[in-house]
């Protein structure tokens, strides 16, 4: 009888055993509370219970207390996956689809040949704002890239400490250089929005391919239906990238960190597509067709190129419907 009571007993006590030994068995098979204040309570274990870390500050600036949060982690991958992805594929795309155009098309030269006429293009007012706004963008593009790409790309190339230098000075590049950035855009707008306006003519020569493709030339006033395309990203890409960096350089003044979130994700993708349009102006206006560059460059065209390129504008040069340049026609000659 005693053994069978012992028996009892001990096989009651492995049952209640059993029992306190699976009830208590914790993670994933029942859910939990986790107590943030116990204190082996891991960081990863309030992550994944919670999504968001809040800690206690003395500082006035309560956001600053969020410590980690599910949406800063999507812009973490944002900013360190996508955004060098959409980065990557633009600016290279473009760079390798000019590339492969040149090899097969090579420059675009003038036709008839020099007449060694020439003819005003761009007076120096206007050659300075270009150029101005121009460099500031070279700067900008590549001191804003090394914010996306430095750490993966320059960084293994130097020593930290020179990585640091550089970063640091292009920091101060990109934040005073918004200025007169922005200036030019303003300026830009205003000295060019006349001849900017599409019109019927840009429809035709888009359907013609702007005449890159074959040897043609289709009309076109004193900007073509390109040059108007590449005028309004400018205009409108510039002032996108000026209003949404301005919000960075100035943060949570009327913002919240959500704002931030999409001002940064804004800009970002703006700046690389802007990037991507400008190699294509860059090329045209370089390698990509003879006699361009010396419309910016020093001012004047040969009256060939103009025929081809831009001949409803000679033509208002011509019968003086272009006042802001009629004045300006010492070497459009009579051997024209
Ligand atoms: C008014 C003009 C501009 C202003 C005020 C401005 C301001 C800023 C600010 C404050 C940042 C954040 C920097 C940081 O995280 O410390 C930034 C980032 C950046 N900017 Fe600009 N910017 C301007 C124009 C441009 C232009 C023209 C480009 C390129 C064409 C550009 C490309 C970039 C890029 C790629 C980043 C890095 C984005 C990232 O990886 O998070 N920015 N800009």
């Amino acid at each position: 009888m005693a053994a069978s009571i012992a028996k009892f007993r001990i096989i009651v006590g492995a049952l209640a055993l059993l029992w306190v030994a699976v009830s208590s068995y914790p993670a994933g098979a029942q859910p939990t509370s986790v107590d943030p204040t116990a204190n082996a309570v891991s960081e990863q274990q309030l992550l994944q219970q919670f999504k968001t870390i809040q800690g206690r500050g003395s500082i006035p600036d309560t956001k600053s207390y969020t410590i980690e949060q599910p949406a800063g982690r999507d812009w973490r991958h944002f900013h360190e996956v996508t955004l060098r992805w959409i980065g990557a594929v633009a600016i290279l795309g473009v760079l390798g689809l000019l590339v492969i155009f040149y090899l097969l098309r090579g420059m675009v030269r003038i036709e008839s040949g020099r007449s060694g006429h020439t003819i005003v293009r761009f007076n120096a007012v206007e050659r300075f704002v270009h150029w101005m706004t121009a460099t500031c963008f070279v700067i900008l593009a590549l001191s804003g890239l090394n914010i996306t790409f430095g750490k993966p790309l320059l960084l293994p190339l130097m020593s930290p400490e020179a990585f640091t230098a550089w970063s640091e000075w292009a920091k101060y590049a990109h934040n005073y250089l918004s200025f007169p950035f922005t200036l030019g855009v303003f300026l830009i707008f205003f000295m060019w929005v006349a001849g900017n306006i599409p019109n019927q003519v840009d429809v035709e020569w888009f359907k013609r391919g702007g005449g890159m493709v074959r040897n043609d030339h289709p009309p076109a006033y004193r900007f073509n239906g390109g040059q108007k395309l590449i005028y309004w990203i400018v205009v409108l890409g510039g002032g996108a990238i000026a209003v949404s960096g301005y919000l960075l350089m100035f943060p949570f003044y009327g913002t919240d960190i959500q704002t931030m979130q999409n001002a940064e994700m804004a800009h970002s993708i703006i700046a690389m597509l802007f990037i991507a349009a400008m190699l294509g102006h860059i090329y045209i206006g370089t390698i990509g067709m003879e006699g361009a560059f010396e419309a910016m460059g020093i001012g004047t065209v040969d009256i060939n190129w103009a025929k081809e390129h831009h001949n409803l504008w000679l033509e208002e040069v011509r019968t003086g419907t272009q006042p802001h340049l009629a004045q300006q026609q010492p070497a459009a000659t009579p051997g024209e």
